[in-house]
């Protein structure tokens, strides 16, 4: 029977009232959240600037990687709250890996794996150590942490080196949108090809951008095209303007690197 005091069951999502102010005040202890997850009905970052981010920016995307992930293994570099790794669970890929070099956000991304129960490792480990986990991925995901970094281009080949089916990339881009043709080479007298519109070109910002000082290098359309085919990649599909598809280029020579990161 019940009692009086029985409190009327009020659902929003799969948890009650109590159940649902507990997870937001959790939710509330790891802010701020980049990532917009529903954690049982509760969001993350319902306030973001880009809007519901990134699930609208996955789906501008979403339709490139197979719907299907059984007997893909994938990293997701930069992993930030796992959302993208979450993503890959839940089309099967096993294991799923997410790596990031702020504790923060793997904080969020542990607690949000448990809430899922999603069996997702997250480790603490910068891209330029990804050579340690030894092994490659066939899907390995390096979206929204190139320009965040002081030397993309060493990240970029480290990536290469633990791709084994596909690469799903996506950088910040400024600048022109043109591509030039570019030469295989030209005379030391040649000076104006580098000002040429779609040249490749990537930007540097030696203070911040849009506040923020861990932005360090935007390259144009031309420039990310380049730096892909450059690491070794071959550009198959490009879905939305910062986002390219990409497979290991088999013809292409292997990136040099530093001794330090040789092994
Ligand atoms: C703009 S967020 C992108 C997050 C996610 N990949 C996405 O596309 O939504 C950049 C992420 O890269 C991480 N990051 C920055 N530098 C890194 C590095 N050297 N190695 C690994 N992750 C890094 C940040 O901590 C942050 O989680």
């Amino acid at each position: 029977m019940s009692s009086v005091h029985q409190p009327q069951a009020f659902r929003v999502g799969s948890l009650d009232r109590r159940a649902r102010s507990a997870r937001a005040r959790e939710i509330a202890e790891l802010a701020p959240w980049f990532h917009n997850l529903d954690l049982d009905g509760v969001p993350t970052a319902p306030e973001h600037f880009l809007g519901d981010y990134p699930r609208q920016f996955f789906s501008l995307f979403a339709h490139v990687l197979p719907d299907d992930l059984h007997g893909w293994s994938v990293l997701d570099v930069g992993c930030n709250a796992g959302f993208f790794s979450f993503e890959m669970w839940r089309r099967g890929a096993a294991p799923v890996i997410g790596v990031d070099a702020d504790p923060h956000y793997l904080a969020q991304a542990r607690y949000a794996a448990g809430v899922l129960g999603a069996p997702v490792e997250f480790a603490p480990l910068s891209v330029y150590d990804i050579g340690q986990i030894g092994r490659r991925f066939d899907l390995v995901l390096f979206t929204g942490v190139l320009y965040h970094l002081r030397h993309p281009l060493l990240a970029l080949d480290l990536v290469r080196r633990v791709v084994g089916r596909r690469l799903l990339f996506q950088t910040m881009m400024r600048g022109e949108e043109t591509i030039a043709q570019v030469a295989s080479d030209y005379p030391f007298a040649a000076r104006d090809v580098f000002g040429a519109a779609g040249y490749p070109k990537l930007h540097f910002i030696e203070h911040r951008y849009a506040g923020d000082q861990t932005n360090w290098w935007v390259p144009n359309v031309a420039c990310t095209e380049a730096m892909l085919r450059s690491a070794g990649f071959r550009i198959l599909a490009h879905p939305d303007t910062e986002v390219y598809l990409c497979e290991p280029d088999g013809d292409a020579e292997p990136p040099d690197l530093p001794g330090a990161f040789m092994r």
